[in-house]
């Protein structure tokens, strides 16, 4: 599969593979998913956790990602996450997934 990046996400992607060389990779998935997971919580609550609509925090790794891929192509849902699934690229939702996951 061929992915497009902006320049911005692709330098992103770079301070992630440079992270992975250094070390703390959680901390960098903590504070990316984390920024980009703020969008969420206007709709699922502070952290994912309601009140709102879906409880979106503490799934098993992968589960997120996979929902946002289905809202994506149009196979799940009423629209509104689709608009919001396209705005992200895969990593982004990957990490978004990630961080998400560690929510309690
Ligand atoms: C404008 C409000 C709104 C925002 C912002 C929003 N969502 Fe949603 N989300 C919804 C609604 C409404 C549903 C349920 C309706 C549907 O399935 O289309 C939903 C459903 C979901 C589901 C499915 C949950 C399940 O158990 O089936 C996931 C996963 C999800 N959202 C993740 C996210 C993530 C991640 C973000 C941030 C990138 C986000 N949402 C931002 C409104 C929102």
């Amino acid at each position: 599969m061929k992915t497009r990046l902006k320049p911005a996400t692709a330098a992103a992607a770079t301070a992630l593979t440079l992270a992975f060389a250094a070390g703390p990779l959680h901390a960098q998935v903590g504070a990316t998913g984390r920024l980009l997971a703020s969008n969420c919580f206007q709709c699922h609550g502070t952290n994912g956790k309601g009140p709102g609509f879906d409880d979106i925090a503490g799934k098993s790794v992968g589960e997120i990602a996979k929902k946002l891929k289905e809202f994506r192509a149009g196979k799940e849902g009423n629209g509104i996450m689709a608009k919001h699934a396209n705005g992200y690229t895969d990593e982004q939702l990957v990490l978004l997934d990630k961080w998400l996951s560690t929510q309690r």
